[in-house]
This record gives structure tokens, C-alpha cells and sequence, in this order.
């Protein structure tokens, strides 16, 4: 009908602030029918069903499985806005044969991702998790007010970092690697040249890295990227950083590998199962960093990511291209 407004159903409250100043949804709520979910516990794919049933347009979060039951559930649904830039938890595939345009948020989130993804190697490599307990259980007593031996961790000046994945998270990593005066090192599956970075195979990458961090989505062809058999050509002692996804790193793979020495250390802010299982072998392992997917999780960076995806909802339910979409061959009809 002309002049109906359309409705959409929001996953979670979103934080900051629209451009001019008011609550970051209000714009949203000014053009359309908006429900928003607010209980604690984050709804079940049943529930997500249902709260669709008659929506144009869905915001969703990375955790909001969004399947083909899902999408052909959702008859009225037009647009899937993700405030996230990874969209492995929605069918796009699915969304695209329906021809539902889906949004995402890249770019607002690479600098905060490289930042956090430094900081994983650079507590990996210098063991600050490690210091900051040895301190606080008292085990830095008088008696070791300094050895010479304590503590000891990896250099990164002069180090290779081998960067997987050269999208612009693995470009910004490399940035800050140079800056540390590291060789940088990369692969990535469209082989596409980068300024300041050795292009180099994947096996020849695990063979010659220091340090090597994970920047590529996660699709069929970068499952179990990094399984036990690759993570047995790294070099001795290696540090392994992975802010992109779980289930690209195999986990036991790596708790094993950690646990005998033949990787030095790591630093891991995503997982295959989230939250971390308790009976996750890398809860065990001394040498690893544990971080619970905070990647992008800076006030700016998650105000600009929940602009983006508001934007990209409001142009999607105004039949307009979304400036940020996964499939543009969806054309969105006025
Ligand atoms: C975070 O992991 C994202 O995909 O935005």
C-alpha cells in the first residue's frame, strides 16, 4: 500500500548516536514500524522467525543466525543490515535468490581490528597477560626483584610477521607492523600486489613467519585454513594472532600445539563456538591471549558501525542501492 510504513525488527539496542545527535535508531524509527529486541538473552532462531513475520527490514548482529528457514520465513523481508563487516552468519546465498539486498559495516572497523589484533601480538610476544598475573598472585616478591632470565618473550623489531588475508584489516596490520620495524610478509587469495608487503605463498608464509595473523573471512575456502597440518610447518615457536573468525584456526590444533612448545604463544579474539566453551583446551594453555570478540570494540567504532548500519537499512527499505552491500546484483526495486 502507498504511503505504508515499512516494519523492521532491530536485534539489540544499538550504542551511540545518529549524525545529529539524537539515539542512533531514531532515524530508523522515524520512517518505520520498529520493534527492538531487549531482553538479555539473544533471540533464538524460533524467536527471530517470528519477530520477522511481516518485515521489510531486519538489523542484526553477528550473532543472530540468520539461515535459509530464516529468509524464507520472512516473506516482506527486502533488506538484511548486519552491524558487522563479517556476514557468515547470514545465507547470502539464500538472501540473494530472494533478492534481499544485505549490509554490511567494512572499513568503519579496520583501523580498531588492526589495533586490537597489534595489540594480541604484541601481548603474546612480550607475555603481559602473564606479567600482569605474575604481579598480581605475589609471585614478584623480594626475594626476584629482577632476574634476568623472568619472563623473558619474542622481539618483534626485525621479526616477520606473515599477514593472511590482505583485505584492509591485514593492510592496516601491516602498517602497524612496519612501524615496529618488522618484514611483513602476506597471502592472500586474490593474489592482489600491496604496497610495502613481500607477496609470498601460504606454505612458504607459515614456513618463514615469526608471527602470523589471520585477516581473511571466513568462506568454505578459508575453513580450517590453518589445521594441524599447516600449523606443523610453522616455525618453532611462532606466535599466532586470529581477530577474523573461529573455525579458520583449528582449536585443538592449536591448544596442542601450543601446549608442546611447538608454537611459541597466541593471541585469539574469535572462536568457533562463542562464548569460548568452559571445556575449550585454550582455556588451559598459558602462552595464548584470550579476548571475547572485542575487535571492534571502541565507542567510536561501534557508533560508526551502527550509523552504517542503519544507513544501510534506511536506503535498502527506500528501494535505494545500500552503500555498503554484499550483493549489489540485488537490485532494489523503488
Ligand atoms: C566482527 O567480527 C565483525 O564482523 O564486524
Amino acid at each position: 500500500m502507498v504511503g505504508k510504513r515499512p516494519s523492521v525488527f532491530v536485534t539489540s539496542e544499538l550504542p551511540g548516536k545518529a549524525v545529529d545527535g539524537r539515539p542512533v535508531l531514531d532515524p530508523l524509527r522515524e520512517i518505520a514500524d520498529c520493534r527492538v529486541w531487549n531482553r538479555a538473552e539473544m533471540p533464538q532462531p524460533e524467536a527471530l522467525r517470528q519477530e520477522l513475520s511481516g518485515c521489510e527490514g531486519l538489523l542484526c548482529l553477528l550473532t543472530d543466525r540468520v539461515d535459509r528457514a530464516v529468509i524464507d520465513a520472512s516473506a516482506a523481508l527486502t533488506t538484511i543490515s548486519s552491524c558487522s563487516v563479517g556476514v557468515d552468519h547470514i545465507d547470502v546465498t539464500a538472501a540473494t535468490e530472494r533478492g534481499i539486498a544485505v549490509g554490511h559495516t567494512p572499513g568503519v572497523l579496520t583501523d580498531a581490528t588492526a589495533d586490537l589484533a597489534f595489540g594480541l601480538l604484541l601481548a603474546a610476544a612480550r607475555r603481559i597477560p602473564e606479567a600482569d598475573r605474575f604481579v598480581r598472585d605475589h609471585r614478584w616478591t623480594p626475594e626476584r626483584r629482577w632476574e634476568p632470565r623472568m619472563l623473558l618473550g619474542a622481539d618483534l623489531s626485525g621479526a616477520t610477521l606473515g599477514i593472511v588475508g590482505l583485505g584492509p584489516i591485514g593492510q592496516a596490520m601491516a602498517r602497524r607492523a612496519h612501524g615496529f620495524g618488522m618484514r611483513v610478509v602476506g597471502w592472500t587469495r586474490s593474489q592482489r600486489p600491496v604496497d610495502g608487503v613481500e607477496a609470498v605463498s601460504f606454505p612458504r608464509l607459515l614456513e618463514i613467519s615469526d608471527f602470523v595473523s589471520v585477516h581473511v573471512a571466513l568462506v568454505d575456502a578459508t575453513r580450517n585454513l590453518l589445521d594441524a597440518a599447516a600449523l606443523a610447518t610453522m616455525k618453532p615457536g611462532a606466535i599466532v594472532v586470529n581477530t577474523s573468525r573461529g573455525g579458520i584456526v583449528d582449536e585443538d590444533a592449536l591448544a596442542r600445539a601450543l601446549a608442546s612448545g611447538a608454537l611459541g604463544a597466541a593471541g585469539v579474539d574469535v572462536f568457533d563456538e562463542e562464548p569460548l566453551p568452559e571445556a575449550s583446551p585454550l582455556r588451559e594453555a598459558q602462552n595464548i591471549v584470550l579476548a571475547p570478540h572485542i575487535g571492534s570494540a571502541t565507542y567510536r567504532t561501534r557508533e560508526s558501525m551502527a550509523r552504517l548500519a542503519v544507513d544501510n537499512l534506511l536506503a535498502g527499505l527506500a528501494g535505494r542501492p545500500l552503500p555498503q552491500c554484499v550483493n549489489p546484483e540485488v537490485r532494489r526495486r523503488a
